[in-house]
């Protein structure tokens, strides 16, 4: 009896730090690109605040090669990708000098254009004043490195390390 109701305490405790923690278990962006040409999706899970987020992307129309793929601070989509504004920094990292909160490293297109990707980030969380839900997500147009991998939104005239696709990471 005593081992039932420590097990009913334990399992109970758990319920109540998920719930005082916010955590949601998945998210999912939608990408879309300004020209159409470049569609996906990635979906967030994670179990509990204290654990790794893992995360599967699946990215269409983009030229082979390295994608930056990173997670903005907005997710004002109004005006494309430029409503997301910065990488999001929330410990004001030197971007010369260490990978930031936001950045989930490149993703490699194959030969058709394809992202299908599964990664693990220890960094990125669902729980308290860093939540990633409703920020923004990034497919860059290049592989992005360290001190210059932020680049703005695509425009006709930039063309190196902007987002060409882009969505709002959401509860599902
Ligand atoms: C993401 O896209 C893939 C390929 O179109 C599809 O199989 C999958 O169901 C999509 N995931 C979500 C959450 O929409
Ligand atoms: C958590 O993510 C980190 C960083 O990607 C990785 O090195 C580690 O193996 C992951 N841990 C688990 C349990 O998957």
């Amino acid at each position: 009896m005593k081992t039932q109701l420590l097990t009913l305490f334990i399992a109970l405790c758990s319920v109540a730090v998920q719930c005082q923690d916010g955590l949601q278990t998945r998210a999912v962006a939608y990408l879309t690109g300004s020209e159409g040409k470049v569609e996906g999706n990635a979906t967030f899970t994670q179990e509990d605040c204290d654990q790794n987020l893992s995360i599967t992307a699946y990215v269409t129309g983009l030229s082979p090669g390295l994608h930056g793929f990173h997670i903005h601070e907005k997710g004002d989509l109004t005006n494309a990708c430029f409503g997301l504004k910065n990488a999001f920094n929330p410990y004001n990292v030197d971007p010369t000098k260490a990978r930031i909160f936001g950045d989930l490293g490149n993703l490699e297109a194959n030969d058709e254009g394809i992202i299908d990707a599964i990664l693990q980030n220890d960094k990125i969380n669902f729980c308290g004043e860093v939540s990633i839900i409703g920020r923004g997500l990034i497919v860059h147009y290049s592989e992005t490195i360290l001190k210059n991998g932020f680049g703005p939104p695509c425009s006709t005239t930039q063309k190196t390390n902007c987002g060409v696709a882009c969505g709002v990471i959401g509860i599902m």
